[in-house]
């Protein structure tokens, strides 16, 4: 099933709530929520917090995208605050069985993610305990950025893994994902979509996630 998840990295944090509010009316299914700490990425965003404040003002599931250094020291909080999958970073990850396991444990969905420059094949031994597979399609810390056109194979070699692995997997791409972009990830074989400016940018997020779902179910 094709979903998209607004991020509201682009989104006005003074009306979040209203924001995600039109973002669902237009059909967002999960809402992405960008963690960035400084370290791994050069900008800052938010945690723990802000997902307990925005979890009484909707029932979607929370997608916490883990941009950060040690992400296992923020595992407990942000399931506690009420966020329902997290994913981390391979490149972040020395030890990535045990995050992946961490974050099982403690109630959420595990995702790891792979930056435009790394290959897919590294986390071929962490498939089997996924729920997704994040694809960053532009170097992850800012929102507006372009899509990086190559990683369409990398999408489209997670799915033949999955065929041929037998697995379950979803596959999910942030970044640069916009009217434009948006068949073209589907075409390959992503079917979980983070939009962000796309969404937030124009200031009219239901009519634009419900354009965006159009376009990626036509
Ligand atoms: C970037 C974040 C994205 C960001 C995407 O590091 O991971 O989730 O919000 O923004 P757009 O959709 O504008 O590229
Ligand atoms: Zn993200």
């Amino acid at each position: 099933m094709i979903e998209l998840l607004p991020s509201i990295l682009a989104s006005d944090f003074a009306r979040l709530a209203d924001e995600v509010h039109a973002a669902e009316a237009g059909g967002g299914t999960v809402i992405h929520v960008d963690v960035m700490d400084g370290h791994f990425v050069p900008n800052l965003t938010l945690g723990p917090p802000l997902v307990k404040s925005l979890r009484k003002h909707t029932k979607l599931p929370f997608d916490v995208h883990m941009m950060v250094e040690r992400p296992d020291d923020f595992v407990a909080a942000f399931a506690e605050a009420g966020a329902n999958w997290m994913s981390v970073h391979y490149e972040a990850c020395p030890h990535l069985h045990r995050s992946l396991s961490l974050i099982r444990e403690h109630g959420m969905e595990p995702g790891v993610v792979i930056n435009p420059a790394t290959p897919v094949e590294v986390i071929l031994p962490v498939l089997p305990m996924v729920h997704h597979v994040l694809v960053m399609s532009v170097n992850p810390g800012f929102g507006g950025q372009k899509f990086i056109p190559f990683s369409l194979d990398k999408i489209r070699r997670l799915k033949e893994l999955r065929q041929e692995l037998g697995l379950t997997f979803r596959i999910e791409v942030d970044g640069g994902v916009d009217a434009e972009t948006i068949a073209s990830v589907v075409t390959a074989g992503a079917d979980l979509l983070v939009a962000g400016s796309a969404v937030f940018g124009g200031g009219h997020a239901e009519q634009q996630a419900r354009l965006l779902l159009e376009l990626a179910r036509k």
